[in-house]
């Protein structure tokens, strides 16, 4: 594969994206003098397999780390977990000059942020996003969490990571699934922030982009556009005070129906299948609320649709999707604020929605 790999920012938190970038990781330990206590990599029981060989082949630094594994998926973060693993860095001897390196999907770098922050008050980490999810959304701006419960990232800190390596090495040990559902965060950030992405992604069918090997350039470069676009917005509002709740599009109902599929377990749904949902019920308020026309819905549904199967909902499931978005943490005062468009890529946020709009946008979904 050609050698790509770009620097997208330079500030306190470097992002390296296209393929080499794995090869800058030993240069970001030394020039920001990391790991002098050691070096400990998070794993879950997957990437120790597909993916720890394949960084231990790009990185010197790494040979002599040691491994802290947990299990894989959304079970592993909880506090009891991150206090395990305190426990084993403290056993370990890690110090204050402890690094942590993150590689896995969006629950190793949520644990392992959340992780760091705490650890000593906090020590430096790297993240090495595997998932495409991942690499698009969950290892970029910062926010570090552990779930309450089933509800999802109710607790954590906006901790920064001193560097972000988005490799499309790890793409090619995904299932489909995961590369479908990873593709729902960049469809994300064309709708809520980048027309031009949006009539890229347009030029292409949804399941032909999906075919494509992930090392693919038009691939590799959808992934540059969506971090450029999410970086972009951190950098503008890293405490998510305002414009960052862009980034929130599809994620209110998407957040509900995929707690809701987790705690049921009769369908659970990956993280963007449930955005990708959520994207239409989204749009469906848009039109409602913020004057997308009608064209624009239909594009945007029909996109969608044809990448990702509709999930079946009856009444009950509905009732229970609407107690779970009071939960969500974007609502205030128990009322739902969405994240809205008026264009594609044109934002409206914090937007009040009421119970019979939001029944009627997952109608419009179920049609
Ligand atoms: N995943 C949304 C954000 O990082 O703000």
């Amino acid at each position: 594969m050609k050698l790509t790999a770009r620097i997208i920012t330079t500030d306190r938190t470097p992002i390296f994206t296209g393929s080499g970038s794995l090869l800058h990781v030993d240069r970001v330990i030394r020039s920001q003098h990391l790991g002098r206590d050691g070096i400990f990599i998070l794993v879950d029981k997957n990437t120790r397999k597909h993916c720890l060989p394949l960084l231990l082949g790009q990185s010197a630094s790494m040979t002599a780390a040691r491994i802290l594994e947990v299990d894989g998926g959304e079970v592993s973060k909880t506090l009891q977990v991150a206090e395990h693993l305190w426990n084993r860095m403290l056993d370990e001897g890690a110090g204050r000059q402890s690094l942590l390196v993150n590689l896995g999907g969006g629950v190793v770098s949520d644990l392992g942020g959340f992780v760091a922050s705490a650890y000593k008050r906090g020590i430096p980490y790297l993240n090495i996003p595997t998932s495409l999810m991942g690499q698009t959304d969950a290892a970029i701006g910062g926010k570090t969490s552990v779930n309450a419960g089933t509800i999802k990232n109710q607790v954590g800190f906006f901790y920064a990571s001193k560097g972000v390596f988005i490799d499309p090495l790890f793409l090619e040990t995904l299932p489909e699934n995961h590369l479908r559902s990873g593709f729902a965060e960049i469809i994300k950030c064309a709708l809520a922030g980048d027309a031009r992405l949006w009539r890229r992604l347009k030029n292409h069918r949804l399941p032909a982009l999906l075919s494509m090997p992930p090392g693919h350039p038009f691939f590799q470069a959808m992934i540059t556009h969506a971090v450029t676009i999410k970086h972009q917005a951190v950098v503008k509002d890293y405490r998510e005070t305002g414009y960052r709740k862009i980034l929130n599009f599809g994620h209110t109902i998407g957040h509900a129906l995929e707690t809701w599929s987790l705690g049921e377990s009769r369908q659970p749904l990956l993280h963007g299948e449930a955005v990708a949902a959520g994207m239409i019920c989204a749009s469906y308020l848009s039109k409602l609320k913020a004057g997308l026309p009608d064209r624009d819905l239909d594009d945007i549904r029909t996109y969608l649709a044809e990448g990702f199967k509709p999930y079946p909902l009856g009444g009950d499931e509905k009732n229970a999707l609407a107690g779970l978005l009071v939960h969500d943490k974007k609502n205030q005062q128990g009322r739902s604020r969405f994240t809205l468009i008026s264009r594609p890529g044109i934002p409206v946020i914090n937007v009040e929605c009421d119970p019979g709009e939001i029944s009627e946008a997952v109608d419009f979904y179920l049609q």
